[in-house]
């Protein structure tokens, strides 16, 4: 099986050094079409867990989330609730437009940031580590706000360089496999490797339960995972260059729409 995967992995690697070494110039980003979320390329078994809430195992973070929302957090003994009331109304359609740049602190921002500073300085609590149940939990019940809408960022002069540094991540070949995202996401969706189908790439069901993991994952531990499948350096979750990824990715998904919280295999 492994082997198998390598020739597979190998064979793409070969068959797009010809493509490499025509783009010397700047390269343009483009979406894929007909645009497809990952659960199109999903087996029937996760297509069933993700539609249906009662049997979806990532619903215990959301239901964990809502209790997490109401309870009082740090010196200040204020909930989220307390500030922002009724998530159903005041989170509707907000994780569609982020990663942003934040006003309050000019940076590019994505939601588990966000939560974050609202922790930090709003509650004057610890932040939430990375993958914590809580985190998870806080970013699905969010996120879950926003399911059914359109993925929906604006580029503009405050997040140009972010976006063009995550774009040239994702045309970069890296790690010993030596392949780049769009190898594997524009040029061979559809395609089988090893037991997968490979998708487009797309970050519209994140956070999302993977049955590889048996537990919900962040957007930045799958991305992890595939600079780990080329065997390159793994960048930490919440790192610039993840960010960056992170809003190139979510431009080139626009208009998908948003499937929090995801099941995947
Ligand atoms: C003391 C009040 C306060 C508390 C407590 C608080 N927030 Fe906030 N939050 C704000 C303010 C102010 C903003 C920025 C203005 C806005 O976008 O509503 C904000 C913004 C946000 C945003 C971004 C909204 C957007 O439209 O981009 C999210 C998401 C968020 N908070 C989540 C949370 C969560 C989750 C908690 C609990 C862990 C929390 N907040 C606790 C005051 C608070
Ligand atoms: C060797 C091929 C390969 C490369 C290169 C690769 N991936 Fe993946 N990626 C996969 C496979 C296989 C999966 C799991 C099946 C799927 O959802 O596509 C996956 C899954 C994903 C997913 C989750 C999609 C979903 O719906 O759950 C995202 C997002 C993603 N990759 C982004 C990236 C990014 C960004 C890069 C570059 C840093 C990258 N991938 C490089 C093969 C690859």
């Amino acid at each position: 099986m492994i082997r198998r995967g390598v020739v597979l992995l190998l064979l793409l690697a070969v068959t797009h050094s010809a493509i490499s070494a025509q783009s010397a110039q700047p390269v343009q980003p483009f979406r894929p079409t007909p645009l497809k979320s990952g659960i199109d390329f999903s087996g029937a078994e996760v297509r069933a867990l993700q539609q249906d809430d009662f049997s979806s195992p990532a619903m215990l973070w959301v239901t964990r989330g809502e209790k997490l929302w109401n309870e009082p957090a740090g010196n200040s003994g204020k909930s989220c609730a307390t500030c922002h009331k009724d998530a159903r109304v005041s989170m509707k359609g907000v994780s569609a437009g982020y990663p942003k740049v934040d006003p309050d602190t000019a940076k590019l921002t994505n939601l588990e940031g966000r939560i974050n500073q609202c922790r930090t300085q709003n509650q004057q609590a610890a932040p939430l580590r990375y993958e914590s149940d809580e985190l998870l939990a806080l970013t699905a019940y969010v996120g879950l706000q926003s399911r059914g809408q359109p993925v929906n960022v604006v580029i503009d002069t405050q997040n140009r360089r972010n976006f063009e540094r995550g774009r040239d991540i994702f045309y970069t070949r890296m790690g010993q496999i030596n392949l780049a995202c769009t190898h594997c996401h524009d040029r061979n969706f559809g395609r089988k490797l090893l037991n997968d189908t490979i998708s487009q790439g797309h970050g519209n069901p994140y956070p999302a339960y993977r049955l590889e993991w048996q537990t919900m994952g962040s957007f930045h531990r799958r991305l992890r995972a595939c600079f780990f499948g080329v065997r390159a350096e793994l960048p930490p979750a919440g790192s610039q260059d993840l960010l960056d990824l992170e809003l190139f990715l979510a431009w080139r998904s626009q208009g998908l729409k948003v499937e929090t919280p995801g099941v995947r295999k």
